[in-house]
């Protein structure tokens, strides 16, 4: 067979392979075979030295035609196959956009957090200064500086957890008060602060008890204070709360750091005064406590009683929420259920 010869037939051999082929690697296989350094036509050209001089451009040029055409051929196949190739991967890895996508979870600020929020929101809009306190406080701010010595029997209506004998986790907001005062410069105007928090008792938890919960405690000290600025902030703050046909009253109540002290009753928001389950048939619901501050305590704090009253109260915020939302369990609040606490998403 001669040198065209042996070209002719691989180059038909070769363009079967090419179009047979359907994959790229094994086309790449036969770039190699073929066209490589140990490959037929890079042989045949080696074979030319034993040529005249006659063919051997002849041949030459036989075999680059040969070569640039198979070279031609690989690339369109190439082509094709890798063209393919995209068709198959964007088939495999598409997205059908049209499917419901997967739902994040979205959190909501906890139901006790937005009636503070709430709360707080209505005293800014009164003037109030919010401020905050320890969670672990000293017996000299919690109990000595509300008018509370070391043997008062009034310690016993908050069962305390001690944390040594001089320190403790807080049983009420009301040591923000002796906090506030002694540190409020009066030249520069009253003092009207509210201090929402947490706070701890040595209770069972039972529906209505629980051992930590929250207060949010007030305070206004200026001249001239009365016991009628307290009703009628209250009643505002009741009437916000509550709706605006709400009305309060005042029962005459102790707390060792006010004088005089009060319980405080908002008329039923559910049955408006007649009588319910809410406010079990009386028409009164039984909301916080309050009073004029006692003058120990302002003293205590080095405020001249002679010249300054100021009256104080403590509101209960999981009160406020369980009657709001008929909770019968204080436990719920605290339970972290996320049945329960989604329940106030829209809130
Ligand atoms: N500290 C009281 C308590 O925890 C609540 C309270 C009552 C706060 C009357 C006050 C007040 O400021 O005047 O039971």
């Amino acid at each position: 067979m001669s040198l065209q010869e042996k070209l002719e037939t691989l180059k038909v051999a070769t363009l079967a392979k090419i179009e047979a082929v359907n994959e790229l690697n094994a086309l790449n296989q036969i770039r190699v075979e073929v066209l490589g350094k140990k490959g037929p036509i890079t042989e045949v050209l080696r074979g030319m030295k034993d040529l005249s001089a006659e063919e051997r451009p002849k041949v030459g040029s036989f075999a680059n035609e040969i070569r640039d055409l198979l070279v031609e051929k690989i690339d369109e196949k190439k082509t094709t196959l890798e063209a393919a190739a995209l068709l198959v991967a964007l088939e495999k890895e598409s997205i059908d956009v049209t499917l419901p996508g997967k739902q994040m979870p979205v959190g909501t600020r906890h139901v006790l957090t937005k009636i503070m929020e709430e709360i707080e929101d209505i005293f800014i809009g009164m003037g109030y200064q919010v401020v905050e306190g320890f969670e672990v406080e000293k017996d000299h701010y919690n109990f000595e500086r509300m008018n509370l010595p070391k043997d008062h029997p009034a310690r016993d209506m908050q069962d305390t957890f001690y944390i040594s004998e001089e320190v403790l986790i807080r049983t009420h907001t009301s040591p923000v008060q002796a906090r506030t005062m002694e540190k409020h410069d009066f030249t520069k105007g009253p003092l009207r602060m509210i201090s929402p928090g947490k706070v701890f008792r040595r209770d069972t938890d039972d529906a209505t008890h629980s051992h930590q919960f929250h207060q949010i405690e007030g305070l206004v000290i200026d001249k001239n204070v009365t016991m009628g600025d307290l009703k009628g902030t209250l009643e505002k703050l009741m009437q916000k709360m509550f709706g605006a046909d709400r009305q309060i009253r005042l029962r005459p109540s102790y707390f060792p750091f006010t004088e005089p002290s009060v319980e405080v009753d908002v008329s039923c928001f559910k049955c408006g005064g007649s009588g319910c389950n809410v406010c079990k048939q009386t028409g009164w619901i039984e909301i916080l406590g309050a009073g004029m501050v006692h003058p120990n305590v302002l003293e205590m704090s080095g405020i001249d009683s002679s010249v300054y009253s100021g009256f104080a109260f403590g509101l209960g915020p999981d009160r406020i929420a369980m009657l709001r939302y008929g909770v019968n369990d204080i436990r719920n609040f605290y339970l972290n259920d996320i049945r329960f606490i989604h329940q106030f998403k829209g809130e």
